[in-house]
């Protein structure tokens, strides 16, 4: 799997960058001895209100639990990604916008921004949404919904985006967990040419909220024109409403731990959980890393691929670049819509100069040959980045060689929902790259790693990767169950975050991520519980069980592959596995659909009834000579069972 090989560093890039490999090891060095000074200082990089005393307040024992970071400064993000940039750069383009369709785009100056999320934010505000209210956003990728998470934190309301691929269900449980009253939607959205009901989705999804969650109101933004129905008294047009309001809202004064997001995200067991992130650190992270990352130079084009239903496109696509004052892409369709030259060719139209986007799109556009890449220039490129899964080190070598031309550093960038923003990184000036390995941690990132049992692993080894200390972009809470924060994330081994990832440290320190260790599947950079797809599953009339593992897909990372116990009497066939499919699609969502069934009569249990997921993911993997020890089974003949009628797995 890993590449020895070495990419240094260029004179040229240690010279332009923010930090060489001198001033990283100093930061580390500060970050870790004087926090307070090393962050205080830093935190400057932000407009405050009421700038911060006391930085970092944290502890991790369970006795004593808190983490607070500039929890006496009071600032606003509306203003810090807007207001302050108006002098300076009012008429530079914040937002460029691709459309789905090629010879579509469009955008907005900083002066539009600020003027757009003014009169969205006084919009909210006359539908009575105050300081501290939950808005759930279900939209495309569209400026207005950048706007409409910069309107929310503009009066204080806590945003929650829901991935406009989730279904009605999804939506619907997401709406109700954090108890929004209203949400933001789009008549529809477009991605390579098909049109998504969103608009139809929400109502779908209020029509099953449980009465004491009922939706107060419906803001809706015209974005394709379609001629949707509109519920009287519930839904609001947006275009009108607007016409209606002044284009000036003062910022609401947050305090820094005050909640600015709540993004929902898929763990090991239960439901998803609402991941809350605060205004202060969380910014702060967004910002400072977009900046040390990226290397980002104002004026520069940024564009990151990802979704704003996805913390990536929450910290990369809209916080962190309009903190720094960039100029931010947002793009509506996908990689091979037209054809697979989009990604490219949108590259030569803007002229970007950093890209960054997930190894699964580098994948797919992989198999189809270097041919449609250098169909175009790509020159105004000087940096390229890498999220959301390990990148194995053929499609690094692509990426590089291909569409860097081989003259490009890749920042392979290694973080999570909750840590807010990158947490491990090549630095481009600073820190030699390997394919394949995220290599080393950020200042104030402290990693270890454990055994199960919590013992520390040093020298080159794996092990499941914690993390020692905090930095201002983590997570706070889980809304509504801060027991389930605590116990998720701090109980495994006490005193430390962990991360839930396998990963291995080599001779050099470089850290490279092995993938989840927990119940936890990440399908084309996407994470997915397995409980939620087998509860899905079983929602089923046909279905009495089912067990559901990851396994390696060729584009997506991990696959879905799903064991299912029929109902006595029910028969198994093919179509029944296509509507078992279809049924997850309906209930999750299409990121959730399995692509690969099993008919499997039992499941291996141990004989308290627990399932042996061991076993399932070694079949799943065709990985059936080492399937170890069976005996602890209540039956282990179900697992002969299962070996002889494997599905071909994609
Ligand atoms: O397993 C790791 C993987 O994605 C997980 C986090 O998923 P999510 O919260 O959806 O956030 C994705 C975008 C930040 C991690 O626990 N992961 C993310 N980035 C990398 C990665 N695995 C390997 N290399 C990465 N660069």
């Amino acid at each position: 799997m890993s590449d020895p090989t070495l990419y240094p560093v260029s004179d040229a890039w240690a010279a332009r960058a923010h930090m060489d490999r001198n001033a990283y090891e100093a930061a580390r060095i500060a970050a870790r001895e004087t926090p307070d000074h090393f962050w205080g200082d830093l935190s400057a990089r932000l407009d405050w209100m009421t700038p911060p005393t006391t930085i970092k307040n944290v502890s991790y024992d369970k006795a004593d639990f808190r983490i607070r970071w500039f929890e006496d400064g009071v600032l606003n993000v509306a203003w810090n990604c807007i207001d302050r940039h108006l002098a300076t750069r009012g008429d530079q383009c914040a937002i460029i916008w691709e459309g789905d369709d090629p010879s579509v785009s469009g955008g907005l100056t900083y002066a539009e921004l600020h003027r757009d999320v003014c009169r969205m934010a006084n919009v909210l505000k006359d539908m009575g949404v105050v300081k501290g209210d939950r808005v759930t956003l279900y939209l495309p990728m569209i400026p207005a919904a950048a706007v409409a998470m910069l309107a929310c934190a503009r009066i204080g309301a806590v945003h929650s985006v829901v991935f406009g691929g989730f279904s009605p269900d999804s939506l619907c449980g997401r709406i109700e967990d954090c108890g929004s009253k209203v949400v933001i939607t789009a008549d529809e959205g477009l991605r390579g040419g098909k049109r998504v009901p969103l608009k139809a989705n929400v109502d779908a999804a209020l029509e099953k909220l449980a009465p004491e969650y009922r939706v107060q109101k419906v803001l809706v933004i015209a974005h394709t024109g379609a001629d949707i129905p509109m519920i009287a008294d519930r839904d609001i047009a947006y275009a009108a409403a607007s016409e209606a309001v002044g284009d000036d809202c003062p910022c609401e004064p947050m305090n820094a731990e005050d909640p600015l997001f709540i993004l929902y995200t898929s763990g090991s067991t239960g439901k998803p959980k609402g991941v809350l992130h605060t205004t202060g650190g969380y910014l702060f992270w967004a910002s400072y890393t977009h900046e040390l990352v990226f290397d980002y130079r104002p004026g520069e084009v940024f564009w990151c691929t990802a979704d704003v239903g996805w913390v990536t496109g929450h910290s990369y696509c809209v916080y962190g670049p309009l903190a720094n004052g960039a100029t931010t892409l947002m793009f509506e369709g996908v990689p091979n819509y037209p054809d697979n030259r989009r990604f490219w060719q949108v590259i030569d139209k803007h002229k970007v100069e950093v890209f960054y986007t997930a190894p699964t799109a580098l994948r797919a556009l992989m198999r189809d040959g270097d041919e449609p890449v250098k169909a175009t220039s790509r020159a105004s490129l000087r940096l390229l980045g890498s999220v959301g899964e390990p990148i194995n080190p053929e499609a690094w070598r692509w990426y590089h060689e291909v569409v860097g031309d081989g003259r490009l550093p890749i920042v392979d960038t290694w973080w999570q929902t909750e840590t807010g923003g990158i947490l491990v990184s090549p630095l481009p000036g600073a820190t030699d790259l390997k394919p394949g390995s995220a290599t080393k941690p950020l200042p104030g990132v402290e990693l270890e790693l454990v055994d199960a049992e919590g013992v520390v692993l040093e020298g080159a080894v794996s092990g499941n990767l914690v993390i020692t200390d905090s930095w201002p972009g983590q997570m706070r809470t889980v809304w509504g169950d801060h027991q389930r924060f605590f116990e998720t994330y701090f109980a495994a081994y006490p005193g430390k975050y962990f991360t839930g990832d396998g990963c291995r440290r080599d001779e050099d320190g470089y850290y490279w991520i092995t993938g989840r260790v927990d119940d936890v599947i990440n399908v084309s950079g996407h994470r997915m519980g397995t409980a939620e797809v087998e509860s899905a599953l079983v929602l089923h009339d046909d279905v009495a069980e089912a067990a559901v593992v990851g396994f390696p897909h060729d584009i997506k990372g991990q696959g879905i592959y799903a064991y299912v116990t029929l109902n006595a009497g029910v028969e198994a066939t093919d179509d029944l596995k296509k509507a078992l499919v279809t049924h997850v699609r309906k209930e999750i969502g299409p990121i959730a659909a399995p692509d690969a069934i099993q008919w499997a009569p039992g499941l291996p249990k141990t004989r308290s009834g627990k399932i042996m997921r061991r076993i399932l993911r070694k079949i799943a993997e065709n990985d059936v000579g080492s399937l170890g020890d069976t005996s602890t089974l209540a039956d282990p003949s179900v697992v002969d069972d299962l070996v002889r009628n494997r599905t071909g797995a994609p």
